[in-house]
């Protein structure tokens, strides 16, 4: 059963996450949390460093990124900083919770392997269980850097690859794979405003075709997906499915 929660606006889906997201970060001993990029999570994640700043146990957490554009970390595309200002600068995280992706080497597929050698000395020999997994939805329907038609959607075996060609500027990045994906815990897609609305509506009841909306590729293992939706980005769903 698909779980969907509706929310007027992007302001009251983030303060709704937010909340979840202190819920389920105080009832672990250690909670690792995989972060979006982009636009869509930004105020979640200032949410997180404001109101919730008090109710977060911030040492008992690890951060990682779902994805990350090939950029330098001060670079006004870099996802890591947008998660500083936002969030990470603001609150007290032990410097050995944040994990990085390694965009500093000069060659991807280095820094693809690098941060998957980080992700399995975290995880051990078992598999990548992340306690959560915040996913964004490009309006091609595309989540972290797997875009349609992209080969990135067969990898069946590395939990990081280096992509190269992204339609999404920039151009090169370092994403997550659907494998790591949805072996985590807690899957959560967070899609606001009108222009995700086409890929939001085919993603959830068009057949399945994962080549084509990549979305439709995660289907959690043994966890949860949750689709967080402002009323803008629902708004072509079709009320009696
Ligand atoms: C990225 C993101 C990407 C994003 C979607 C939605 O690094 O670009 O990870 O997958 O989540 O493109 O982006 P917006 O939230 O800005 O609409």
């Amino acid at each position: 059963m698909r779980d969907i929660r509706l929310f007027t606006d992007k302001a009251s889906l983030s303060r709704a996450v937010a909340e979840a997201f202190v819920a389920r970060a105080s009832e672990s001993e250690r909670f690792s949390v995989a972060l979006a990029g982009g636009g869509t999570p930004r105020l979640l994640y200032e949410l997180l460093a404001t109101e919730c700043h008090d109710r977060v146990p911030w040492n008992r957490i690890h951060f990682f990124w779902s994805d990350e554009r090939y950029v330098p970390l001060d670079h006004v595309e870099s996802n890591t900083r947008m998660v500083r200002q936002a969030l990470l600068d603001r609150v007290d995280v032990p410097a050995e919770n944040i994990h990085v992706p390694p965009v500093e080497l000069a060659d991807p597929e280095e820094a693809a392997g690098r941060y998957e050698e980080d992700l399995r000395r975290f995880f051990g020999s078992g598999e990548p269980r992340l306690g959560w997994v915040l996913l964004g939805l490009g309006e091609d329907g595309h989540l972290a850097s797997l875009f349609p038609g992209s080969p990135s959607l067969e990898e069946s075996d590395r939990w990081v690859i280096a992509v190269k060609d992204s339609p999404k500027p920039p151009p090169v990045r370092l994403t997550m794979t659907l494998p790591i994906i949805n072996h985590a815990a807690g899957i959560h897609f967070l899609v606001a405003g009108p222009g995700k609305a086409a890929a939001l509506s085919s993603t959830l009841e068009a057949p399945q075709d994962p080549a084509r909306l990549p979305a439709q590729g995660v289907r959690p293992i043994n966890g949860t997906l949750t689709w967080w939706l402002d009323e803008q980005a629902a708004s072509k769903l079709n009320p009696s499915k």
